[in-house]
C-alpha cells in the first residue's frame, strides 16, 4: 500500500511542477500581449504600430462621408424626428440663418438639440469633422 502511495505521488509532484510552470508561461504570454498597450508614444518620436490606432482616432483616415454614412444618415438620411434631410439644403439653410450660419449649427450639433444627440453620436469626431459632415449634407 504503501509503495502504491509513493507510485502514485511522484507523477503527481511532477504534474504539480508541470502545472506551474505552464501557469508561469501563460503569464509570460499575457504580459507580452499587454505590453504594447502600455506603452508611451512620445510625440515627435517614431511609434509603430501605434500609427494605426493614433491616425483613426485623429480621424485624418475617415471622410465626411464616412462619418456622415456611419453616423448621420440614420436621422438624416430619412428626416426621422424632424431632422433636416440630407441635400434639403433649404431646410438646412433656414436653420443656418436662425442659428448664425454654419458655426451657429454646428455649435447645435455639438451640444445637441431636442432629438439631436450630441455630436450626433459620433464622439470622437472633432469639430471640423462635423463641420465638414454638415456642410456636405447641407450643401451649404
Ligand atoms: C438620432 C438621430 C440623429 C442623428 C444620429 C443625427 N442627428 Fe442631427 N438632428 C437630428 C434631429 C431630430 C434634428 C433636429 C433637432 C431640432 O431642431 O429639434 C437634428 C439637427 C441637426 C442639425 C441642425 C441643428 C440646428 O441648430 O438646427 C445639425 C447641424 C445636425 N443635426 C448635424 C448632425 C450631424 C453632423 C450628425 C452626424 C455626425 C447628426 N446630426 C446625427 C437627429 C439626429
Amino acid at each position: 500500500m504503501n509503495q502504491v502511495k509513493k507510485m502514485l505521488a511522484i507523477p503527481a509532484a511532477v504534474l504539480a511542477l508541470w502545472a506551474i510552470t505552464a501557469t508561469a508561461a501563460t503569464n509570460d504570454d499575457i504580459a507580452k500581449r499587454l505590453e504594447p498597450v502600455g506603452k508611451v508614444c512620445i510625440q515627435g518620436q517614431e511609434c509603430k504600430g501605434m500609427a494605426v490606432t493614433a491616425s483613426a482616432g485623429a480621424g485624418s483616415a475617415r471622410t465626411p462621408d464616412d462619418i456622415i454614412a456611419k453616423h448621420c444618415t440614420a436621422c438624416h438620411g430619412t428626416g426621422l424626428l424632424g431632422a433636416p434631410k440630407v441635400g434639403d439644403s433649404a431646410a438646412w439653410k433656414e436653420r443656418a440663418d436662425h442659428q448664425g450660419g454654419l458655426d451657429g449649427i454646428l455649435a447645435k450639433a455639438i451640444t445637441g438639440i431636442n432629438a439631436m444627440p450630441p455630436k450626433g453620436t459620433c464622439a470622437d469626431c472633432s469639430d471640423d469633422e462635423l463641420k465638414a459632415a454638415i456642410e456636405k449634407m447641407s450643401g451649404l
